[in-house]
């Protein structure tokens, strides 16, 4: 039988990428992360979409060559048509889309919120259906019930800012250099997280609200930096864990509540933030208590990459899920 063969192309944010999977095997992930947004503290859309322009060639190439892989054996181009920036989304897409014209070969679109959820199936163990999925990104924060690996329901969301969105803001009120939750990550791993107390906002439902706690923090900056100038630098660990550590509960609550009366308890995380040392050792705890399954993707498939594009592509392939050549980027793609 004829191999199904894919190569996807992420560029959505800030990272080029492209995968090749074959028969459902991401055989590689080719990441070119842009350096340019660092000194301006968060992602410039206009310079993100330069900086695509340059990359996509030789991350294409890469993955090709990497994967042994000749243009003429492949089955057909995916890209992630959103949600995100829409100067980024279209490098990508008309990048597919030309070289899906010129081989002649079926186009896939592919939600990178999903992509996100489904980065789960490029490596055992995988989660049996249906699973509950806490989608945690720079952009997104999400409680999705995944029926199948193409049926999805946003059952909450966060009503203002994303939680990586949270961490960036929180950690350039300290100082700290974009993207900023990492570095949060791991000064929190050395801290106190009882040692300052943030307020927890309540929200409806399963939702979210993150914008809150970002507005306390930096009241409570400026209160103690009035006291003494150096509070940050002689308290960062500190500060940053007690963060971390709201962050973390207000997350964990809508989690457990939404498992409690979903009656679901295959747990898991993805997107950016999932990389978050302390959030995976929470849910990990949790799990004991409450007789979870829980699943972390593998840190390279947390934050943006193209082999959660290539299996999410791959599932769609099976499902004949094609698009027209008219397709355009919606930077606001909902799951
Ligand atoms: O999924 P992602 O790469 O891009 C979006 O689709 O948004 O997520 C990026 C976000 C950033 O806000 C970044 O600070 C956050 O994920 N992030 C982390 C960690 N690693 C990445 N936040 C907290 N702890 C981490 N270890
Ligand atoms: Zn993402």
């Amino acid at each position: 039988m004829a191999h199904i063969t894919i190569l996807a192309i992420e560029s959505s944010c800030d990272e080029t990428s492209a995968s090749v999977v074959r028969d459902g095997v991401v055989l590689n992930n080719v990441v070119a992360t842009q350096k340019v947004h660092e000194e301006y503290g968060g992602v410039v859309p206009e310079l993100a979409s330069r900086a695509h322009q340059q990359n996509i060639i030789p991350v294409v190439e890469q993955a090709l060559k990497e994967a042994k892989v000749e243009k003429k054996e492949l089955s057909a181009i995916a890209f992630t048509r959103g949600p995100g920036l829409l100067g980024a989304l279209l490098v990508g897409t008309a990048y597919a889309k030309s070289m899906a014209l010129a081989l002649n070969i079926p186009l896939i679109e592919v939600n990178h919120m999903q992509a996100h959820i489904l980065a789960h199936y490029i490596d055992d163990p995988k989660p049996p259906f249906p699973f509950l999925c806490l989608t945690v990104s720079g952009g997104h924060t999400q409680l999705v019930v995944v029926k199948s690996h193409l049926e999805m329901e946003v059952v909450g969301k966060t009503l203002d800012d994303a939680v990586g969105e949270a961490f960036d803001k929180s950690a350039k009120l300290l100082g700290l250099p974009y993207p900023g939750g990492p570095l949060i990550d791991r000064y929190a791993q050395e801290g106190d997280p009882h040692r300052f107390e943030f307020p927890l906002s309540e929200m409806e439902g399963y939702n979210y609200s993150f914008s809150g706690i970002k507005t306390a923090i930096l009241y409570f900056l400026q209160k103690e930096k009035r006291k003494d100038a150096d509070f940050v630098a002689h308290n960062l660990k500190d500060i940053c864990a007690s963060i971390q550590y709201t962050f973390i509960k207000m997350l964990m609550q809508k989690l457990k509540r939404a498992s409690r009366e979903l009656k679901i308890r295959h747990i898991a995380i993805a997107g950016g933030v999932s990389a978050n040392k302390g959030l995976r050792e929470t849910l990990a705890a949790e799990a004991e208590k409450q007789k979870w399954t829980v699943y972390f993707p593998d840190f390279q498939y947390c934050t943006d990459n193209a082999g959660m594009i290539a299996i999410a592509a791959h599932y769609k392939y099976l499902a004949k899920d094609f698009c027209e050549q008219t397709v355009a980027p919606d930077p606001r793609l909902a799951i």
